[in-house]
Formats: structure tokens, C-alpha cells, sequence
């Protein structure tokens, strides 16, 4: 049996946690989908194809069987798409738990064959987000603890522009 996973996100950009719960994901998954939602409704500071582009260089050495893909729409849809039987999605704190909980239950009415399966980041990125890592990086912080390196290089590159978070 081939066990196939997708881990949606927004990736606005990839963190170590992120690529932390990546990292464990593929040595559990025979295929795993990054998928990054292209959500019109958001200004991200990426576009799509800069997301998809940074998460494919910080995945590079995972191995042949993780892919990296733009997708909008369902979260379900995606997976139904790659054939996948798991979603992955990351957990910090205790908070994150209320939004994650509703997201699986409305996932697994729309998917009852979709199971979504949790993994816990690494202690030492508990505390990393994508949107305080580039609020650190905009009032002049390091945030090399935070990002993978070529994202931390793309992030100054962008706010140099003068780029808002
Ligand atoms: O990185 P994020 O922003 O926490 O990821 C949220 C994401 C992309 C997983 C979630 O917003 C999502 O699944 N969006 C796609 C639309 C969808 O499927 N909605 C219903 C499920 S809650």
C-alpha cells in the first residue's frame, strides 16, 4: 500500500517549523505534496510562484518522493487529486489546537476517506510563525533561528524593496 500525504499551507514563507514537520512527514509517507494555497483573498509577501519556488530549494534533500505544488480551492480536493489518504498540518502550542480541530472535523465531513494525521514541531521552533519572523525581520531582528537560509536571504531581499509585512 502507498501511502500518500499532502501538507497544505499558506508558506508565507516557510519556516523551520514548517520544514521541521516536512522533514518528519517524509520519512513517514511513501509521496508527500506540499501544497501552497493560492488564496486571492490574501496579500501575500511571496506570490505563488516565489513560495512554491523557496519550499522546493529548503526541500531539495528530502528525497525524490516529496513534491512542492501550487493549489487553490479545497484542501480535500487537492488530496482527492494525488490520490493522498493523509493531511499534514503541524502543531505548536496548545493554541493552535482549536483551529486545527475544526479544520480536520470540517475536512473529514467533506472526506470521510482523508484522514488528517498531526505532527508536533520541534521544541525549539514552538514559537515560530511566518508572520512574526517577518515582523522581526521588518524592525531589523535576526531571524536566522527562525527561517531556512535561502528564505532569510529572500525575505531581506524583499524588505530591502521596501516591501509592507
Ligand atoms: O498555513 P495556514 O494558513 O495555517 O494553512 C491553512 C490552510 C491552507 C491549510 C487552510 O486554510 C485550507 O485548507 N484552505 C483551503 C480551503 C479549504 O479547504 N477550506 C476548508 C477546510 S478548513
Amino acid at each position: 500500500m502507498t501511502r500518500i500525504a499532502v501538507f497544505p499551507g499558506s508558506f508565507d514563507p516557510m519556516t523551520n517549523a514548517h520544514l521541521a514537520v516536512a522533514t518528519r512527514a517524509s520519512g513517514l509517507f511513501d509521496q508527500l505534496v506540499i501544497g501552497v494555497l493560492n488564496n486571492p483573498k490574501k496579500r501575500p509577501l511571496f506570490d505563488i510562484e516565489e513560495r512554491v519556488a523557496l519550499i522546493r530549494r529548503c526541500v531539495a534533500d528530502l528525497g525524490e518522493h516529496v513534491g512542492v505544488e501550487a493549489f487553490d480551492g479545497l484542501t480535500v480536493d487537492f488530496a482527492r487529486s494525488h490520490g493522498a489518504g493523509f493531511i499534514v498540518r503541524g502543531l505548536r502550542a496548545v493554541s493552535d489546537f482549536e483551529a486545527e480541530l475544526q479544520m480536520a472535523l470540517t475536512n473529514r465531513k467533506l472526506a470521510p476517506e482523508v484522514d488528517t494525521t498531526f505532527l508536533m514541531t520541534a521544541l525549539e521552533y514552538g514559537y515560530v510563525s511566518s508572520s512574526l519572523a517577518k515582523e522581526v525581520a521588518h524592525f531589523g531582528g535576526d531571524v536566522s533561528a527562525m527561517l531556512p537560509a535561502p528564505v532569510a536571504q529572500a525575505l531581506a531581499e524583499r524588505l530591502s524593496t521596501g516591501a509592507r509585512v
